[in-house]
């Protein structure tokens, strides 16, 4: 099997973070924050371990504010049900991901808020300009993906940030595609809330993820319940991260994620001129067949994300054939349904390689050539 769909999750994992889930599992099983005995405090001492790790890495105020939750989808919930109040207004791309769209959607179908969706520029960026043009006095939050799960494309966060900024409106960014491989941070986005998957780019195992918040920045809680902490108490602690984590924590998942992180976080910068190598080899090879549409603007930056289209087979009949063949790819609308409406692709979808640090040079041209050959053979 050769691995292409790393934008779904990174796979396989290091050797060292199936270590750690199995070390943790077999030798500190305890419930961290729940008792005195040695089991739980070495689970807490893990889990406060990440927690320092992934503040320092995105430039949270302090390590208690990266809330750990069971990934991007939950983070980008959190923030968004925990952040609005009746008759807000919201800004987005078209490039969100159904996990930013449907709770979205859902709130403004109950009468809630108000959606506005930024429109691109050819290139599929949002600019200033379309930022301007779209708030109003009830503007309480823009979200933003920083790079698409279909085209790649690079949002120019930084930029839209200082923007936002002016007007007071604060910034929550869907980093599920950038979080491990380009430099993100609260700092360097000019976000206000980080939504991060532990499983794609940090390496770590499914079922991970976090919110990072930002000074000020204190959403209702989704859930409430057990924190081990003012247990005589009726009410949801307001401190941070307890305000967020009730129940027991993922020991396991949090372990495997701390190993995942350090290395993907100290390896960042070869990571990210390593993964745009391949995915411009890929981009380069399939451009080159006939009958092969690209998507993403060539004039446009993008992370290793590369969706294609072909012009007279189904990409779901490809990505079939292409398993067959030994190739994990994920075909349709990779759950970004905008995105495809503003391509044109809502009805086909694409079939999507994702590539990731175990990929090579070889398994690109492989690929390349398994598709020409395949579409070949209609
Ligand atoms: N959001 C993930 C993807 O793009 C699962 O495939």
């Amino acid at each position: 099997m050769i691995y292409f769909d790393n934008a779904a999750t990174s796979w396989p994992k290091p050797p060292m973070v199936v270590r750690a889930m199995a070390g943790t599992l077999s030798k500190i099983g305890g419930n961290p924050g729940r008792a005195g005995h040695s089991l739980s405090l070495c689970g807490g001492r893990v889990i406060q371990r990440c927690r320092e790790l992934l503040a320092e890495a995105f430039g949270a105020p302090s390590p208690e504010q990266v809330i750990f939750t069971s990934g991007c989808t939950e983070s980008l919930n959190l923030a968004i049900r925990g952040m609005l109040f009746q008759g807000d207004e919201v800004l987005c791309s078209h490039a969100e991901h159904n996990a930013v769209m449907r709770p979205l959607r859902e709130l403004e179908a109950a009468g809630q808020i108000r959606v506005r969706v930024l429109r691109p520029n050819s290139l599929g960026l949002i600019t200033e300009e379309a930022i301007r043009e779209a708030v109003t006095p009830r503007t309480a939050l823009c979200v933003l993906c920083h790079a698409s799960n279909v085209t790649g494309v690079i949002q120019p966060v930084a930029g839209l940030a200082r923007v936002l900024k002016g007007y007071g409106i604060p910034l929550l960014v869907d980093a599920a595609q950038t979080a491990g491989v380009l430099p993100v941070s609260l700092r360097e986005l000019g976000a206000d809330m980080l939504a991060i998957p532990g499983h794609k780019g940090l390496l770590g195992p499914h079922g991970t993820g976090v919110l990072v918040l930002g000074q000020g920045m204190l959403p209702r809680p989704l859930i409430t319940g057990g924190t081990g902490s003012a247990s005589e108490s009726m009410r949801q602690p307001e401190q941070l991260p307890d305000r967020y984590e009730s129940g027991t924590m993922n020991l396991p998942g949090i372990a495997g994620l701390l190993s995942g992180a350090r290395f993907a976080l100290s390896h960042r910068a070869e990571i990210e001129a390593y993964e745009r190598e391949l995915a411009e080899r890929l981009r380069r090879g399939l451009g080159q067949l006939r009958g092969i549409r690209l998507l993403g603007h060539p004039g446009a930056d993008k992370v290793g994300v590369v969706s294609f289209v072909p012009a007279f087979t189904d990409p779901g009949e490809l990505a079939d054939r292409l398993s067959e063949k030994g190739f994990a790819l994920r075909a349709g609308l990779h759950c970004a349904p905008s995105v495809h409406e503003w391509l044109g692709t809502l009805r086909s979808g694409a079939c999507r390689a994702g590539v990731g640090i175990y990929n090579t040079e070889e398994e690109v041209d492989l690929l390349v050539e398994a598709v020409a050959r395949t579409l070949g053979a209609e």
